[in-house]
Order: structure tokens, then sequence, then C-alpha cells
């Protein structure tokens, strides 16, 4: 519920098309979703070197990073992780409006709030890749200690412990952390943008 009223939508006099136009490239949102230590911030900021590489203007938008600054005052409730991604989706919004191609790496758990954002943004702006890997595997690799941490006691709410991730369904694509080397994840997300012409 929104707590805004008397609010006027201004327009800006320089389009999202201008500005895609002058960057030379398309705008949208690379939506990674995994497990905790699935690997989604290391293959978005290996896609994302990629793209910059390639003169492609990208920023990365990481969870932690996030949670540092703009979502401070959100935990890890069922309502915080939602108010998180709907944030976040705004922000997503922004940048591809700004012409750029923007990549986040949320766990962003639940379906509903996946599909909220997508449905913000144009059908051909947003592109779900969810990062694959057993939870064995994440719990395995720990590379927090947050997974210890979470089996005895000290963090509740814990994804994949005792808090449910939902796997995506019919994400644009998927890469997996536990067959694949993280230069294949690349290649696989970059093969895909070119077949569809994102890039
Ligand atoms: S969410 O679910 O999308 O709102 O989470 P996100 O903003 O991506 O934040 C996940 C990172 O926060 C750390 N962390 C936790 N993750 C899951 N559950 C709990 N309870 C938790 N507490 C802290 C953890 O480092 C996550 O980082 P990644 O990179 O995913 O491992």
């Amino acid at each position: 519920m929104s707590k805004s009223t008397n609010i006027t939508w201004h327009e800006s006099g320089i389009n999202k098309e201008a500005r895609r136009q002058q960057n030379g490239h398309y705008s949208f949102v690379l939506w990674f979703t995994g497990l905790s230590g699935s690997g989604k911030s290391t293959v978005a900021n290996a896609v994302a070197q990629a793209l910059f590489e390639k003169n492609i203007r990208n920023y990365v938008l990481d969870g932690d990073n996030i949670r540092f600054g703009l979502n401070k005052n959100l935990g890890f409730s069922a309502e915080d992780r939602t108010e998180n991604i709907r944030r976040i989706g705004e922000v997503s919004k922004l940048f591809v409006d700004s012409g750029q191609v923007v990549l986040t790496a949320f766990i962003s758990p639940f379906k509903e709030d996946r599909t909220q954002v997508r449905e913000l943004l144009e059908a051909d702006e947003f592109v779900e890749v969810y990062v694959e890997c057993p939870l064995e595997e994440c719990e395995k690799r720990d590379p927090k200690g947050l997974y210890k941490k979470a089996r005895s006691g000290e963090i509740r709410d814990f994804t994949g412990i005792d808090s449910p991730y939902e796997a995506p369904e019919n994400a644009e694509l998927v890469v997996n952390t536990f067959n694949q080397t993280v230069e294949e994840c690349v290649e696989t997300v970059l093969a895909y943008l070119t077949n569809k012409k994102f890039i």
C-alpha cells in the first residue's frame, strides 16, 4: 500500500530509447537467483567483466553490498526479503531506463517476488538466470561460515536450512556451478544474450 499521495510522475526529456541509442546497446536486467554460496556474485561479476570488455555499460547489484546501504534496515524474515527484492526490482528498472545492463545477485528465494520484478519490466527486459548448485555443495563451500552457524542455531531463517528456496521452473537460463566452471557459465550466458540479440 502506497503512503505517497499528491505526487506526479515527471517524464524526462531524454527517453530510454535515446539513451540506448547513445550507448549503442540494449538495456535489460540479468537476474541471478540461487542459494547462498551457489556462485551468483562470482558468475554475475564475471559476466559483467565480459560485457565491460565489449563496451556494454553495466552494473552489478549484489545482495551483501546492497544490505550495507540502501537495504540496511532489512533482515531475513519473509517480509524483509520480499521488500528487499521489491526495492531491487525498482532500482533495476531505473538502470534499464538509464540505458544500462544491470546484473543482480540476490538469493531472491520466493517465486512470487521474482515474478513481481518480471512484471515491473517489459517482457524482453528481464532475463532470469538460475544459478543451480546442490545445497550439500553450497554447504561444503560455506565461504562465509554461515551454513555452519545456521546448523548450530546461531543464525535463524537461513535459506535452504530453515527458510525456503523456491527454484525457478521457467528461468530463461540455468547455469550449474557444480558441473560447470565459471568460464563455462559465462559462455552460456553470453551465448544466450547473443542468440537472442540482447547484445
Ligand atoms: S534475499 O533472500 O534475496 O533477500 O537475500 P540477499 O539480499 O541476496 O542476501 C543474501 C546474503 O546475506 C547473507 N545472509 C543470509 N542469507 C540467507 N539467509 C540468511 N538468514 C542470511 N543471513 C545473512 C549471505 O551472505 C548471503 O549472501 P550470498 O552471496 O547469497 O551467499
